[in-house]
């Protein structure tokens, strides 16, 4: 009977590396290749170009491939103890760095029935990370882009939104990466926040910012970003209006809009006094949700319903009653906000809206006043995105303006320079 051989792989860009690793598997026996799933590798990395199905079904026609099963995490073990392979061919890359712990785990798991791990050498001169670095510079499609938010939902425990205002914003957002426990951070979408926008304008954050205007801004972030959007909607102005923004969006490659429940002159949320903000009624509310949703051409773009109850001292069960009435309205998810010090009318709101109202509706939050809530605790209670929502901004102002008081008060820019500033070489190279 041909030996059984296991080969894992992302194959998001197949190349002759993974070639010559299957050919070599095959001369061993009947080659199964654990592809893994987009929630695997979410849980390391970016998102795949391909998902999952598209990845399976190119790997499934290679040469030498008997089968083609999923993996579901990093970790090969549950399908080895499941197929019991004679074989795990995998290139010499893994020795050393991240991969480690993993090619170890496989060893010994194949010690249990004598199986082997074999490592052919390692294709030199290509490699999944240089042709992902040459992908990234072509850039991206609106429509790839516009879906990858569904896909993250998809992937992803919780799935990390960073504000952005300007290109060079953008650039960070798109770029930003820790590695911790061997696991690469990274954000996943940008905020199009109107706080930021219209702050980086010098006004007020009352939608004296025109749409034209905050078009502009997401355009010149597509320019030079690949990541998706969330689009900050404010109220959507009238529902007629609302319909045009919602196709000029979903034509830009803009995944979702998320409009609150607001009425007259807006004001932000987190105005600690003299919020006089009027609460939109239910019914004009899911209008124009409605006609919104009627408007969109693509299945993916998302109409975000944001609440507003909360901000304006109503109450959970008035949170509760009004979000239950914007999915039957159709909303693609709902945003709870909050500007208390903690986060426990959050918390209480999101396991109320979760066993009353929708098991598995998006639920996005933006912990800006009660920032002590971790991700992991809002995954848990079942929130699928968070929001940082203008903490970019936030970082640069003082910034500036702690550089533009030290040139004053030294009567030239020697000590700015050198305490608040990047090296003249490093911003040339930046773009
Ligand atoms: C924004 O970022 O513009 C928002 C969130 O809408 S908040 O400022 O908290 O209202
Ligand atoms: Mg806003």
């Amino acid at each position: 009977m041909a030996k059984k051989v296991y080969v894992a792989m992302s194959a998001d860009i197949i190349h002759p590396g993974h070639l010559n690793i299957i050919k070599e598997a095959a001369k061993l026996g009947d080659v199964t290749v654990g592809v893994l799933t987009d929630a695997a590798i979410a849980s390391y990395k970016r998102l795949p170009y391909m998902n999952y199905e598209q990845r399976a079904a190119v790997v499934a026609q290679l040469k030498g491939v008997k089968e083609v099963i999923p993996q579901e995490q990093l970790d090969y073990i549950p399908n080895l103890l499941k197929l019991k392979p004679d074989y795990v061919v995998h290139g010499t890359d893994w020795r050393e760095g991240v991969q480690a712990k993993t090619r170890q785990g496989v060893i010994d798991t194949l010690a249990q029935w004598g199986g082997e791990l074999y490592e052919p050498e390692y294709t030199p001169g290509i490699s999944s990370t240089q042709l992902n670095k040459a992908i990234r510079e072509v850039g991206t499609t609106p429509d790839i882009r516009r879906r990858r938010l569904r896909r993250l939902l998809n992937a992803k425990p919780i799935v990390r939104v960073m504000e952005a205002h300007s290109g060079l914003s953008g650039l960070i957002v798109e770029h930003a990466s820790v590695t911790k426990d061997n696991k690469k951070h990274e954000f996943d979408a940008m905020w199009l926040s109107s706080l930021t926008d219209s702050t980086l304008k010098g006004k007020p954050d009352n939608e004296c910012v025109d749409i034209t205007s905050r078009l502009r801004t997401v355009n010149d972030i597509l320019e030079i970003t690949t990541k998706p959007i969330i689009y900050d909607g404010d109220s959507g102005g009238l529902p007629e209006h609302f319909t045009f923004l919602v196709r000029s969006l979903e034509r830009l490659g803009v995944s979702a809009v998320i409009i609150e429940d607001k009425v007259g002159l807006k004001q932000n949320s987190l105005l600690e006094q003299g919020n006089v903000q009027q609460q939109a009624s239910i019914e004009d509310q899911c209008h124009k949700i409605k006609m919104g949703k009627q408007a969109q051409i693509t299945d993916e773009f998302m109409i975000i319903a944001r609440c507003e109850s909360l901000i304006a001292g109503k109450g959970e069960d008035d949170a509760i009653v009004r979000c239950k009435a914007y999915c039957e309205a159709g909303a693609d998810g709902i945003m709870i906000h909050s500007k208390a010090k903690t986060p426990d009318e959050i918390v209480s709101f999101v396991k109320r809206f979760r066993a009353e109202v929708s098991a598995d509706k998006p639920i996005v939050v933006v912990p800006s006043t009660y920032a002590q809530i971790t991700e992991t605790e809002l995954a848990k209670i079942g929130v699928n995105i968070v929001i940082y929502a203008n903490q970019l901004l936030r970082a640069s102002y003082p910034a500036m303006k702690a550089c533009a008081e030290r040139i004053l008060e030294c009567e030239r820019a020697q000590e700015a320079s050198a305490e608040f500033c990047m090296p003249i070489k490093e911003i040339l190279q930046l773009i």
